[in-house]
């Protein structure tokens, strides 16, 4: 099971401009979507491209590469090219820091 790493302050993290941490070597997008800080992988599941670097528009990211959409709190695909979801990962908030948990091989 992994472990739970600190990665960023809750102050560094915004709506607008999603922040890339590295978590055990995975780059993680952290997002804030309705007053809550999301954590999502980084990586189109199209081809490759940085999730972090796509507009966010009502809960939603766009891959910058092609144009698959993907909702932010389930990371399910909402139009294509990609088909399959992008990994959202658990977040635990204290003492105004962020830990997320890589949880894909639990
Ligand atoms: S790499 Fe993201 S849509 Fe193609």
């Amino acid at each position: 099971m992994g472990e739970w790493a600190s990665v960023a302050r809750v102050d560094e993290v915004t709506a607008s401009v999603p922040l890339v941490v590295d978590l055990d070597d995975a780059a993680v997008v952290l997002v804030l979507v309705d007053d809550e800080i999301i954590a999502i992988e980084d990586i189109c599941t199209h081809d490759g491209g940085d999730i972090s670097e796509g507009c966010i528009v009502d809960g939603a990211i766009e891959c910058p590469r092609h144009g698959a959409r993907f909702c932010l709190r389930t990371g399910k695909v909402l139009s294509p090219p990609a088909y399959e979801p992008l990994h959202v990962f658990p977040v635990r908030i204290e003492d105004g820091k962020v830990s997320v948990r890589d949880d894909r091989w639990d």
